[in-house]
């Protein structure tokens, strides 16, 4: 029994870091996305004003949005009822990417 908890264990501990070093990589490339796809009216990080003064700054939006649905948001295709967003439609793997990089920069 004991043998078999340290087994686990050890598995447990190989995988951690590797998960973390995943959920790195989707938050750099949902920065990338982000700031290529968005960046011209949104603020992306975690300071500044939006290029365009009506867009909310992406640190502030899980004050709008709850960000577990907004992955599906990003999956079935973003819309806004504002005229000057355009709608966008992700993968899968980049609408968790950029989920996964707003989720970094939320602030208080
Ligand atoms: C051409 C300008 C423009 C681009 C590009 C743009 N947006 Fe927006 N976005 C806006 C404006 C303006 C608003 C605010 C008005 C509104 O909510 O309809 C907005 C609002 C939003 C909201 C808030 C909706 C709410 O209910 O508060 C989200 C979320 C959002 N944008 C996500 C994105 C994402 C993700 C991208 C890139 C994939 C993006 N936007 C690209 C202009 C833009």
């Amino acid at each position: 029994m004991i043998v078999r908890l340290r087994a686990a264990l050890a598995i447990v501990l190989s995988i951690v870091p590797l998960g973390m070093a995943v959920a790195q990589t989707d938050v750099e490339r949902g920065q990338t996305l982000a700031s290529g796809m968005c960046g011209g009216c949104h603020a992306i990080g975690q300071t500044g004003a939006s290029p365009h003064a009506n867009a909310p700054a992406f640190r502030q939006l899980d004050d709008h949005v709850d960000l577990d649905v907004f992955v599906d948001l990003l999956r079935e295709g973003l819309q806004s009822t504002h005229a000057d967003m355009p709608s966008f439609r992700f993968s899968r793997g980049d609408a968790r990417a950029i989920v996964a990089y707003l989720r970094s920069i939320q602030g208080p």
